[in-house]
């Protein structure tokens, strides 16, 4: 039997294998990233990064693409509405150390599409292709697009996307199979995503509510050359390990909730040295949803955690917790 999980080769670029950490803003930054690396994922995305604030040199986001080896590879996303910002920021991106340089088409954020940006840009799909060809123009490194298989249910528009984002000069495409209306909810449109995979040679990437290796291989299955997993691997960054193990016929040992936790806490330690006590431990409750759940006293140690401050509060209650 041949092996989904792969070396893929997007433009330039291989990526060590096929299933990747999808880009989500305020988690997957840099502690979160090099855990997932450690947990099987083939590349990490970071969080977007307006185009805009990069060319006013907005020192929020070029820390945000400050990179260490450890988060490689890494593909940094943008977004902007305009080929010259675009140009800008890929090129900013790159000198920044990004393996591979994807532009955001599909976030529904209304603040993000006010500007031009994420999802309305599929509106117009010749304008977006502007955009691609201005970022592959403007840096060596592979240019991605991440978008969707449409603005309203079924009416697919990934498709032609797709083929304008190939013959604009991109490596691949990251699909996510839900329309900009679901924003993350509801079950992706596999029948949609197989129109896409077979509308491009490039490499398309599913992505949409793969939480285990059964859905994984429905997105293999529709046509995919790799994945993107983005919530359910928030809370479970072996999850990449698992999927991979199981669909090469091995039985893999997801974490149990106790060594969860641990690595929870050893994430929450690791924002505060990067981002210091107050910020790294806000950051750390964002995700406390995800990472605490499934065992007797979860809900209890939750509601008690986010209204801690302190590490050390922090360490004493997580060693209350029932297995
Ligand atoms: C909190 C959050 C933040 C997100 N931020 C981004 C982002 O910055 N860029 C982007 O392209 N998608 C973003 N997404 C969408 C994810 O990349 C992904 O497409 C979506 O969560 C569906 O995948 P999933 O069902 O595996 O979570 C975000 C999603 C969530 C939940």
């Amino acid at each position: 039997m041949k092996s989904l999980i792969k070396p893929l080769a997007v433009g330039s670029f291989t990526a060590p294998n096929n299933v990747w950490l999808a880009p989500m803003a305020g988690i997957t930054d840099g502690p979160f990233r090099a855990l997932c690396l450690r947990g099987g994922a083939g590349v990490v995305c970071a969080e977007m990064v307006s185009a805009h604030a990069l060319h006013y040199e907005n020192p929020r986001s070029l820390r945000m693409l400050s990179i260490s080896e450890r988060e490689k590879p890494v593909s940094m996303q943008i977004f902007g509405s305009d080929e010259q910002t675009i140009a800008e920021a890929a090129r900013a991106a790159e000198a920044r150390g990004a393996d591979i340089i994807d532009i955001n088409a599909g976030c529904p954020v209304k603040k993000i599409n006010r500007a031009g940006a994420g999802c309305v840009l599929m509106k117009d799909p010749v304008h977006l292709g502007r955009l691609v060809a201005a970022a592959v123009k403007a840096v060596k490194v592979p240019v991605t697009l991440k978008t969707r298989i449409s603005l309203k249910r079924g009416k697919l528009l990934g498709d032609e996307i797709a083929k304008i984002a190939e013959s604009e000069g991109a490596a691949a495409v990251l699909m996510h199979a839900r329309a900009a209306e679901d924003v993350h909810a509801g079950e992706p449109d596999l029948d949609a995503l197989a129109k896409v995979c077979a509308s491009v040679k490039i490499p398309v990437l599913g992505n949409g509510g793969i939480d285990g290796a059964a859905k994984a291989q429905q997105f293999f299955d529709a046509g995919c050359a790799g994945l993107l997993i983005g919530r359910a691997a928030v809370g479970n960054p072996y999850l990449f390990r698992d999927i991979a193990q199981e669909l090469a016929g091995e039985k893999p040992q997801p974490l149990d909730n106790q060594r969860r936790t641990e690595i929870y806490l050893a994430l929450i330690e690791e924002n505060i040295a990067h981002y210091g006590e107050k910020i790294g431990v806000g950051r750390s409750k964002k995700t406390a949803g995800y990472w605490l759940r499934g065992f007797p006293n979860a809900a209890e140690v939750r509601g008690k955690f986010v209204r801690m401050e302190k590490l050390s509060d922090i360490k004493s209650l997580f060693s209350s917790l029932t297995f």
